[in-house]
């Protein structure tokens, strides 16, 4: 063995751990602190290897690839979704601090740190995920081929490992948990948003129905855990606006996303006080007559006649207009936003130039 090579395994360090240990056989719950030797590049699950080990081989884990691929080895640190292969140890004990590894959120428990998984596989499989073909096959048997740019706006979403960190973070899911939730509505978008795919419309019907799209809190929770950039809660947001533009609007969240876009477009500012009217009805808004009032006389709403127009009314309106000439609608709008803000970040950060206007 090289010098190098032995000065990289003397270089080891003491990790203290606590760990839930649940059994859901007798109900027993206790936090256990472990603390073991290791190695300074060691990751969350080579500590649990470690314990496993030498420590406590009754200690249970799901682990497999160990290398951010087959999405088994979720589990919570000190509250928050993580993959154990992906997490690495050395700054949290340079820290000082004692994280706390609890099974993920949102799902029986099994034992210790494994999670029943079957409620997220039925959730997956209620969104059809396969490809429902409606292209015209090409002649001579020959490969019908997709370009890479009309497959670019799902390539983050066939990203996803089915780790399910995003359903343990999931505060709808928390509130209701028959709501598809994060994993199963990327997975949809990922057919939904596939040019060969032709179910669009049945797809989005299904998935504005009561546990759909819609009862999606805007936490961004699942979008700040998932390992692999899948940022589900943008994938939520494209179906929304698929279905908008598919004539799906019956959900109180689609006439809520529909009002948002008219009062920006005349007004450029979101006109709260015709909120409920517009989009629950007159009968709900009279319900509300007294807790409106109330707000008024706060000054927490202004009063809706004459409407608030904003001083730069005209920039909303012309990015209004510019998405409609452009026929981009739907999700198409919002990845052509992505890039547009995407690329202004990086004129700013190589040049210094100030972003673009709305003519721009
Ligand atoms: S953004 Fe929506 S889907 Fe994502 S965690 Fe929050 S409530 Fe769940
Ligand atoms: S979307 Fe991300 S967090 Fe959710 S299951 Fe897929 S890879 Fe895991
Ligand atoms: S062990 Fe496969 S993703 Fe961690």
């Amino acid at each position: 063995m090289t010098e190098a090579a032995l000065n990289v395994e003397a270089r080891t360090m003491r990790v203290p751990i606590k760990i839930w240990r649940y059994d859901s056989a007798t109900g027993e719950r206790a936090l256990k602190e472990y603390v073991v030797d290791a190695p300074e590049w060691v990751t969350l699950l080579d500590v649990l290897d470690i314990i496993k080990d030498q420590q406590d081989g009754s200690l249970s884990y799901r682990k497999s690839c160990r290398m951010m691929i087959c999405g088994s080895c979720g589990m919570r640190m000190d509250g928050a979704a993580v993959l154990a292969c992906k997490t690495r140890m050395y700054d949290i004990v340079q820290s000082g601090h004692v994280p706390v590894i609890s099974a993920m959120g949102n799902l029986p428990i099994v034992k210790d740190l494994v999670v029943d998984m079957q409620p997220f596989w039925d959730k997956f499989h209620a969104v059809k995920p396969w490809l429902q073909p409606g292209y015209e096959e090409p002649p001579d048997g020959k490969e019908y081929i997709v370009s890479q740019e009309r497959m670019n706006p799902i390539h983050k979403e066939s990203l996803c490992i089915n780790c399910g960190c995003c359903v343990s973070e999931c505060n709808a899911m928390e509130s209701d948990p028959e709501f598809l939730g994060p994993q199963a509505l990327a997975k949809a978008f990922r057919f939904v948003g596939d040019p060969r795919d032709q179910s669009d419309v049945d797809r989005l019907e299904d998935l504005n129905s009561e546990h759909g799209i819609w009862e999606c809190t805007r936490c961004y929770f699942c979008t700040e855990r998932c390992p692999k950039g899948v940022d589900p809660r943008d994938s939520i947001a494209k179906l929304g606006a698929e279905s908008v533009k598919e004539g799906i609007d019956r959900d109180l969240g689609a006439k809520h996303a529909k009002w948002f876009v008219t009062s920006a477009k005349t007004t450029g500012w979101l006109r709260e006080t015709e909120l409920v009217p517009k989009t629950q009805g007159i009968v709900s808004a009279i319900k509300e007559t007294r807790f409106a009032m109330t707000l008024a006389l706060k000054g927490k709403v202004p009063p809706p006649v004459p409407p608030h127009v904003a001083q730069d009314v005209e920039e909303s309106r012309k990015l209004y207009d510019l998405v409609h000439e452009q026929g981009r609608d739907g999700a198409a709008g919002i990845v052509q936003g992505e890039r547009g803000i995407a690329r202004m970040e990086y004129l700013h950060e190589t040049s210094g130039e100030e972003p673009p206007d709305a003519d721009g």
